[in-house]
């Protein structure tokens, strides 16, 4: 078996984040009781009500922002837009409900189509569009900007087909991040297993619609995460009036444009390898101990990529040349690069890869044969632990502090 020697410390990383400055509007519970109350007349009885003080629930008015306009896209029968009108009204919010179905069409397919858009439409700064599609943003309302473009529960109306799906939402983020205003926000309600928040392993995370991956190259950052309660009448089940499951813990994701530090918990990373050669000569040996050790490849690297991308060195490890038949001993070392403020896209993070060998190699020789390697395709960070331990048996150990 291989003799591995875990040669220096560094453990996965937790950098802060620094939330941008509040704006006060109205308190927490004075938020919550609005909510609820404009709610109550579509709360399901099996629904529980949003506790107060509670961060993890979502509320489609956030305490710290002041947004002007609110656009909805794929709305069902309407029943959404119609159940947030009067406190959206109150927060001089205007809103654009919007459905994928024309008038008649729509008229005919759900029941509570007309009464549902006339809630909406009495209010002077609202109003209900049919035939608009969500991938096609910029088509129809060119020029204009929203605050807010929220899609909840997107799904292609044939039978569940991922490939279709991230393809929805895929062209669906696509066109939002060209809509949205500066500080603007896209909400996108997901099923339980579509977002991969909750995935344990890379072969579970795969299997969901991977929504950081497509946002990511649009430019977008997972600013935040939510349980989201769906208090009003779900309908639309592949083009019919019909509700659908959306599991025990259906979450709300808000994507952001780029700029702003995220939490390390929703950042996308890739990965790759940096392989090191240990000439065996002991004197060389100990002065190459010295970028070996501690955070020196960090620093190195850190240094030659783009600010608003973290570097990691989550797991390291020596392999003797008597174990691998190489010709002098190696260091390798797996490199992580984590979307912070800037989105991480593959393409992006081969450059960022390529840096980082022509600088890491002005100190120390690499491996000929493994450089230039194609980073992974990107994964969230919290399945940093996972993807070491799943590289642990290709020589690669958890860096230990
Ligand atoms: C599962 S239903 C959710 C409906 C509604 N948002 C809700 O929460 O009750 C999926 C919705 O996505 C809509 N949809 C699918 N493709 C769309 C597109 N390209 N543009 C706009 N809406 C679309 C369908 O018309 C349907 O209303």
């Amino acid at each position: 078996m291989m003799r591995l020697f875990v040669i220096a410390t560094l453990a996965i990383g937790a950098l802060s984040f620094t939330p941008s400055c509040p704006i006060e509007r109205f308190s927490r519970s004075t938020a919550t009781t609005i909510i609820s109350s404009s709610l109550s007349s579509t709360i399901p009885s099996s629904s529980v009500p949003a506790k107060e003080n509670d961060d993890s629930i979502w509320k489609f008015v956030d305490l710290n922002e002041k947004i002007k306009n609110m656009l909805v896209c794929g709305d069902g029968d309407l029943s959404f837009s119609a159940s947030i009108a009067q406190t959206v009204h109150n927060e001089d919010i205007c809103l654009t409900a919007t459905v994928l179905e024309d008038q008649e069409a729509h008229g005919k397919i759900y029941q509570r189509s007309i009464s549902n858009a006339e809630q909406i439409s009495n209010f002077e700064n609202h109003k209900v569009e049919f035939s608009i599609d969500a991938t096609k943003l910029e088509e129809t309302f060119p020029g204009q900007t929203f605050d807010r473009i929220q899609f909840n529960f997107p799904h292609w109306k044939g039978k569940a087909n991922h490939r279709y799906n991230r393809q929805l939402i895929d062209a669906f983020l696509k066109s939002a991040s060209k809509m949205i205003s500066d500080d603007g926000e896209i909400h996108m309600a997901l099923v339980q297993g579509q977002g991969g928040y909750n995935a344990k392993t890379l072969t579970e995370y795969r299997d969901t619609w991977t929504p950081l991956a497509y946002a990511a190259d649009h430019g977008l950052l997972l600013a935040n995460v939510k349980q989201f309660d769906a208090m009003y009448n779900l309908s639309s089940h592949r083009g019919v009036d019909r509700g659908f499951k959306i599991g025990q813990e259906p979450k709300m994701f808000i994507f952001r444009k780029e700029g702003k530090a995220i939490p390390t918990r929703n950042q996308l990373c890739c990965r790759h390898e940096l392989h090191i050669l240990l000439p065996d000569n002991e004197e060389s040996l100990n002065s190459q101990m010295d970028i070996m050790e501690g955070d020196k490849i960090q620093e190195i690297i850190q240094e030659v990529v783009p600010r608003g991308i973290r570097v990691e060195v989550p797991a390291r490890s020596i392999l003797l040349k008597e174990d691998t038949g190489y010709e002098t001993n190696m260091a390798i070392f797996m490199i992580v690069y984590c979307g912070e403020s800037l989105s991480m896209k593959r393409d992006e993070a081969d450059k960022y890869r390529h840096l980082a060998e022509v600088a890491v190699e002005e100190h120390v020789p690499l491996r000929e044969n493994r450089k230039g390697r194609l980073v992974s395709k990107p994964f969230p960070s919290h399945l940093l632990e996972s993807v070491v331990a799943e590289n642990g048996s290709y020589g690669l150990m958890k860096s230990e502090k």
